[in-house]
């Protein structure tokens, strides 16, 4: 069987950090693993339609800097498909006929909807077509058939109702969607990388993020007021990894080898760590470290990004190129589903035939 990755996120506003090391970085290995047969990345304006009805200048403004990030942090238009949810309007097609297989309480059960709908306060009335975004989900994995899905943990119970869907429909139907698999990040820290307050996600709304696209400034001004440990108020006090922002970044975006490159005064990461918390190390000198990791792997990007937005048309160019072949391959799947279900009637003969016999006196 072939191995396909499909992913995407909403285009709600600029990437950051926590998509890097929850997504992003991974996303680029695996592009440039070689191990897949297709990769598609797709910008989810539809779903983020879904709660934001009120205000879709706010997605249409979004298309680029998601699609700008995507190409800077090294996804290739040569190798990975990138798209729009919404020029692909087979999926929607898919999702209508899932949305027969799934039950309302199915939906409600979602922790991740459950959330969200306390988040945007639709307590009171929830949006039909933002309940249902999880039954569009399964058509965008499916409609690639997708083996790989690359994302968060916030985004297991997607899968899982993917995953049941799948089989609901081939007992129903017949063998025809293939079960994805998840495919969640490694380290612990990148599962759920805190914003730079220390709060338990970075989030747009909550203003504690360090975007992709920020200067070396901004991302240095940042990481100086990052949140570290109440408790260690003179350099000598003894300090606590817990909730640690610097410690936790430096978890995520350092490995042994790279920590050596940025600082000698320790002979490692463990060895910082362990100075840290015996007393006598400052925040300021863990975060002039992770300032220096993060530059190394921020630059290249900030570079590649200024490259792109030099032609912004040819961008949306790599992205209509990719919505048309990603519809080819949507259009190939809805065949196969409507042929399942057997509402392929013009291409029914048998049905015509039989039909025709009904009525002959
Ligand atoms: N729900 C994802 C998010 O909020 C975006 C998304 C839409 C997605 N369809 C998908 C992710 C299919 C993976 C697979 O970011």
């Amino acid at each position: 069987m072939e191995k396909i990755i499909l992913t995407g996120d909403r285009p709600t506003g600029k990437l950051h950090l926590g998509h890097y090391v929850g997504s992003l970085r991974r996303r680029v290995e695996l592009q440039n693993s070689g191990e897949y047969d297709k990769i598609f990345v797709m910008i989810a304006d539809a779903q983020a339609l879904t709660d934001n009805a009120d205000n879709p200048e706010k997605i249409r403004q979004n298309i680029i800097e998601v699609a700008l990030d995507y190409l800077s942090v090294g996804l290739d238009p040569a190798k990975t498909t990138i798209f729009i949810q919404s020029q692909v309007p087979e999926l929607t097609e898919l999702a209508f006929y899932y949305m027969n297989l799934v039950t309302v309480s199915r939906v409600q059960r979602n922790p991740t909807v459950k959330t969200e709908i306390k988040m945007r306060n639709f307590e009171a009335s929830i949006p039909v077509g933002f309940f249902c975004y999880p039954v569009s989900q399964a058509s965008d994995i499916t409609a690639f058939r997708a083996t790989t899905v690359p994302v968060g943990e916030d985004q297991e119970p997607m899968i899982e109702l993917t995953r049941e869907i799948v089989n609901r429909f081939n007992h129903v139907y017949g063998p025809t969607l293939v079960e994805p698999e998840i495919l969640l990040p490694s380290n612990a820290a990148c599962l759920r990388l805190p914003g730079t307050d220390g709060k338990a996600k970075m989030s747009k709304s909550l203003g504690n993020c360090i975007y992709l696209s920020d200067t070396a400034k901004e991302v240095a001004k940042k990481v100086k007021s990052m949140y570290t440990d109440p408790l260690h108020l003179n350099i000598s006090d003894p300090g606590h990894l817990e909730g640690n922002c610097p410690f936790i970044y430096l978890d995520a975006f350092c490995s042994e080898e790279t920590f050596a490159r940025h600082c000698s005064d320790f002979s490692s990461l463990q060895d910082l760590k362990d100075k840290y918390c015996a007393g006598g190390v400052g925040d300021g000198t863990v975060k002039k470290i992770l300032i220096s990791v993060l530059e190394e792997e921020l630059a290249p990007i900030r570079a590649r990004r200024a490259e792109y937005e030099k032609d912004i048309p040819a961008v949306f160019d790599i992205l209509r190129k990719g919505s048309e072949e990603a519809r080819k391959v949507a259009a190939a799947t809805l065949d196969d589903v409507r042929r399942a279900m057997r509402i392929n009637y013009f291409e029914d003969a048998d049905l015509i035939a039989e039909q025709a016999k009904k009525y002959v006196k």
